[in-house]
């Protein structure tokens, strides 16, 4: 990259600054975060199932997170789904943009067999999906939504359109709102803030690659349609005082993506406000060791979840081999009764009371019911065929 000599200069200050700030930090520095501090499920408990899916999503819930994070990207019919790649390549058996499949076409796809067979033919989660289903299970749960391709301003268009008809365009701040918009694209945010100035917006960066991002970090401040900053876990090592200087303006700060306890600890210690990690059980441990964080109550989270969301298939209440019946979870779409035989073929994948996404629009229930009748009728023919014997033999 050439950087004009104005550019240059700047991100030399910005060097020298940090390199000059480094051993006042490094005598143990503790400071106060703004907030108690969050914990943020980084595409779900993504470390234990695979990312973006209700698995992953529900192990957060279950671990007692603030937040639940969604990637989002339009699907080509412009539904708003929770994925982070722009292609489905890595975390589906499909291939192409996500850009390409309209939403039917990509719940088709497996998210969940690249991860693990447990998890095999988990479905994709359309955002709208998710809220409903977490606000279902928590009204108080809140989400970290990350726009990862404005799609020519039409991701923030149809994003905006969404929380509108759900109610949540106007829930609270940084602090408390249901919803909390971040991107690495600032102009994402501005727009955002031009169609929604209540929905509160994150900045995603790295390392200040601009001579415009160098002066806000230094400065500890930014554009007004930027609320909170949220370097990732690399830049404030580098710099610790960051948090400060944006602390000092009033500017929350979130880091990402820190599975470490020590690490974690250190950020805390900080005084950050909040953490995206694939690990939320160790962050709640962390978090809750030193009481900087959430209550219990606060959070609201359900001890058990005791029912799935779409996309999980249903729950496993027989174990029996070929024929079983899994009953379908009580409510939503995309919830199907099974009575499939092959998806058991491995017991100890699906023992019972576990919720399974091995979804299959009504094949997987002709299929067994198929078996069901087959299997009677075998059974039938065998009881007159011992009948007939023993008449015979009469
Ligand atoms: O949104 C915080 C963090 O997730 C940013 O990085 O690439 O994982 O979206 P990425
Ligand atoms: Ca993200």
């Amino acid at each position: 990259m050439i950087l004009r000599p104005l550019a240059s200069m700047k991100l030399l200050l910005w060097t020298t600054v940090v390199l000059a700030g480094t051993p006042a930090v490094l005598q143990a520095q503790v400071s106060s975060s703004l907030s108690p501090q969050l914990n943020i499920a980084h595409r779900g408990a993504s470390a234990y199932a695979p990312e973006h899916t209700f698995f992953a999503y529900d192990l957060a819930m279950r671990m007692d997170v603030d937040m639940l994070e969604c990637d989002l990207l339009l699907s080509r019919d412009e539904v708003p789904v929770c994925i982070h790649d722009t292609s489905v390549d890595r975390t589906s058996d499909g291939s192409g943009a996500v850009s390409d499949f309209t939403l039917a076409e990509l719940r088709e796809l497996d998210f969940g067999g690249w991860f693990s067979e447990e998890f095999a033919g988990a479905r994709i989660v359309p955002f709208e999906e998710q809220l409903d289903c977490y606000l279902r299970h928590n009204p108080q749960m809140r989400f970290h939504v990350e726009t990862k391709d404005s799609a020519g301003g039409r991701a923030e268009e149809v994003l905006v359109e969404l929380l509108q008809r759900k109610g949540l365009l106007d829930t609270g701040d940084v602090n408390d709102s249901s919803i909390l918009m971040q991107s690495f694209d600032a102009g994402s945010l501005q727009r955002i803030k031009q169609l929604a100035p209540s929905l509160p917006t994150a900045f995603l960066f790295a390392a200040p690659t601009t001579p415009e991002l160098a002066l806000w970090v230094l400065s500890g401040s930014g554009p007004d349609y930027i609320d909170a900053f949220a370097p990732n876990s690399a830049a404030i090592l580098l710099d610790p005082l960051i948090i400060q200087r944006f602390h000092a303006n009033g500017h929350h700060v979130h880091t990402w993506t820190v599975n470490d306890r020590a690490q974690m600890d250190y950020l805390l210690d900080l005084g950050i406000d909040g953490i995206f990690t694939n690990n939320p059980d160790l962050l709640r441990e962390a978090i809750d060791a030193r009481g900087s964080g959430t209550t219990a109550a606060t959070r609201n989270n359900p001890v058990e979840l005791v029912s799935g969301c779409p996309g999980v298939a249903g729950r496993v209440v027989s174990q029996h081999g070929p024929g079983d019946v899994w009953a379908a979870n009580a409510d939503g779409p995309g919830v199907y009764l099974l009575a499939e035989a092959e998806s058991v073929a491995q017991p100890e994948q699906a023992p019972v009371g576990r919720d399974v996404a091995g979804v299959r629009r009504g094949g997987g229930s002709l299929d067994g019911l198929l078996m069901i009748v087959l299997l009677g009728g075998l059974r039938l023919l065998t009881v007159l065929a011992r009948l007939r014997a023993r008449d015979d033999v009469g």
